[in-house]
């Protein structure tokens, strides 16, 4: 399969989805969840951290944990991949829509409207426990985490923790968009984690992998690019 035929499938979908995972970010320089093992936290597991249970037994270290990653985000730029996905967006308005696994919000940042963010995103906050009438985002006690001054209710990172649900509206969406879509672009995802990687095998539409390694989608697909999303993806979506 040449990238000239899958050039060919994107010009003649009506309605395109991306669902694109930790590998669409790693030429930005954001670790894939797979790298992040040889990283700065490498002593701990991800399932330890990114837990409810986790962050009730040491909100700090899950805390200091996540606020190493929003640096980390911070630091970094949307690559060449984010911003072709934008710009084709913007020459097709309506035509693609981003569906994310990713926390980072680069997507967002390239330009990318109405990204479904499945995940959650780093940079947003929620309180660990329903609010009381006490609880006030504007009025927090600092601290690691910040909590409400009154009650000590705590501030945790709106993403989806392992064991937690998906956004139900977003999961909604993306299933809707998935469903009905012509063509689908898997890009950056080992294809592991559901129900995201559901998605892919829910679409009625061609489905193209794009990755430089095996995935776990790689069956569902009509076809796989073997290269990374930074230099494949303005090559497929330029006019
Ligand atoms: P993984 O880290 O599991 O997989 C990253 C994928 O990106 C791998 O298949 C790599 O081969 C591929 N890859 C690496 N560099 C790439 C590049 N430059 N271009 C394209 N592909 C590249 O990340 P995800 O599949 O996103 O969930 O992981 C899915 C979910 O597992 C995450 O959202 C997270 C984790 O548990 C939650 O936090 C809920």
């Amino acid at each position: 399969m040449n990238t000239a035929e899958v050039r060919q499938w994107l010009r003649a979908a009506r309605t395109i989805v991306l669902l694109s995972g930790a590998g669409m970010s790693a030429e930005s320089g954001v670790p894939t969840f797979r790298d992040a093992q040889a990283g700065l936290w490498a002593d701990f597991r991800p399932e330890d951290l990114a837990t409810e249970q986790g962050f009730r037994a040491d909100p700090r270290l899950v805390w200091d944990w996540y606020q190493s990653r929003r640096e980390g985000v911070a630091r970094v730029q949307p690559n060449a991949g984010h911003l072709a996905v934008a710009a084709f967006q913007q020459r097709h308005p309506g035509r693609l829509l981003v569906v994310t696994q990713n926390v980072d919000g680069l997507h967002q940042r390239a330009g990318s409207p109405g990204v479904l963010a499945l995940h959650g995103n780093l940079a947003q906050d929620k309180w660990l426990e329903p609010p009381r009438r006490c609880c006030d985002p504007a009025r927090l006690q600092e601290g690691r985490p910040p909590c409400c001054p009154a009650c000590g209710n705590q501030r945790r990172p709106a993403v989806v923790w392992f064991g937690e649900m998906l956004p139900e509206a977003e999961l909604a969406a993306a299933e809707a968009a998935a469903g009905a879509c012509d063509l689908m672009l898997v890009v950056g995802t080992s294809g592991v984690v559901y129900p995201a990687a559901g998605l892919a095998r829910a679409t009625r539409g061609r489905v193209v992998v794009i990755n430089p390694e095996p995935s776990a989608l790689d069956d569902a697909a009509d076809a796989v690019l073997r290269g990374t999303s930074a230099l494949l993806l303005p090559d497929l979506l330029e006019e």
